[in-house]
């Protein structure tokens, strides 16, 4: 399974002080060099992580392909247009929220979104949609004409969180805790197969099949059993574990969980 590193943490790092570094610049060796298949980065309209000169030079300079995630405005399409990466892969945007916190509503914005695509294509650059995983959006993903879906896994990556980790549990009595887990157990079953389903379906229309948000080294696991997914673009777990193992470690060990 392809292994896409979104390096846009490390602008966040940076930006967090307004200084040079770490620059995300520096991180391209080492993600070849660990075994990387793509470099992923998101140039958001409010420029609050990477920035433009960022995007520019990490397109010019990387030897891996790049996915360059952005939002389906005209100014966002111009620069996309203009700095040709290989994929682009539209997303939504909210200037609160903290990260992409679901997949794009391709139902409701079907005009805008073909224009930006056509626009797109027309440049030859390929272009994926990041949609919530359901029939109804990977069926519009189609009928827009996209070489690649990208399913947002934050609705699996957060159940998987209240079930195994400690987030959410402090409140409840050991009781409720059962009851709830039997349940969450249940919604996480019930987010795989879905995806399993809605991943396949994808594949025998023809749409090259992504996916990624909220994925870890404990998650990911069964989302590589998914034969139909090819690849995923990982970032926030993969750029926090590297502050202890190092970058190059932390992409070998997440593409290690990969193979299959
Ligand atoms: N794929 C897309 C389209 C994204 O926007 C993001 C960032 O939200 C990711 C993958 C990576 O998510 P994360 O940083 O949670 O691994």
């Amino acid at each position: 399974m392809l292994l896409g590193v979104n390096i846009d943490h490390i602008a966040v790092l940076r930006e967090a002080r307004k200084v040079a570094d770490p620059d995300p610049l520096d991180a391209l060796g080492i993600c070849k060099r660990a075994g990387a298949d793509q470099i992923t980065i998101h140039l958001r309209e409010d420029r609050r992580h990477m920035q433009d000169m960022d995007a520019k030079h990490i397109i010019e300079l990387s030897s891996l392909p790049v996915n360059l995630e952005c939002a389906i405005s005209a100014e966002m399409i111009d620069i996309a247009c203009d700095l040709r990466p290989h994929r682009v892969t539209l997303v939504p945007e909210k200037r609160e929220e903290v990260t992409t916190e679901g997949g794009l509503a391709v139902t409701g914005e079907q005009a805008k979104l073909k224009e930006a695509i056509q626009r797109l294509q027309n440049e030859e650059i390929e272009v994926s949609l990041f949609i919530d995983p359901t029939l109804e959006t990977v069926n519009a993903s189609l009928d827009l004409g996209v070489e690649w879906i990208e399913f947002h896994t934050g609705k699996y990556a957060n159940i998987y969180a209240m079930l195994y980790t400690n987030l959410s549990k402090t409140h409840h009595s050991i009781q409720e805790l059962e009851l709830s887990r039997k349940s969450l157990k249940k919604m996480l079953n019930d987010e795989l197969s879905n995806l399993h389903q809605l991943a396949s379906e994808a594949k025998k229309l023809n749409l090259r099949v992504a996916a990624g948000h909220g994925l870890n080294m404990q998650n990911v696991k069964e989302i590589v059993k998914i034969e139909s997914i090819e690849e995923l673009n990982i970032g926030q777990s993969i750029i926090a574990r590297s502050v202890y193992t190092g970058l190059e470690q932390a992409i070998i060990d997440m593409k290690d969980l990969l193979m299959r």
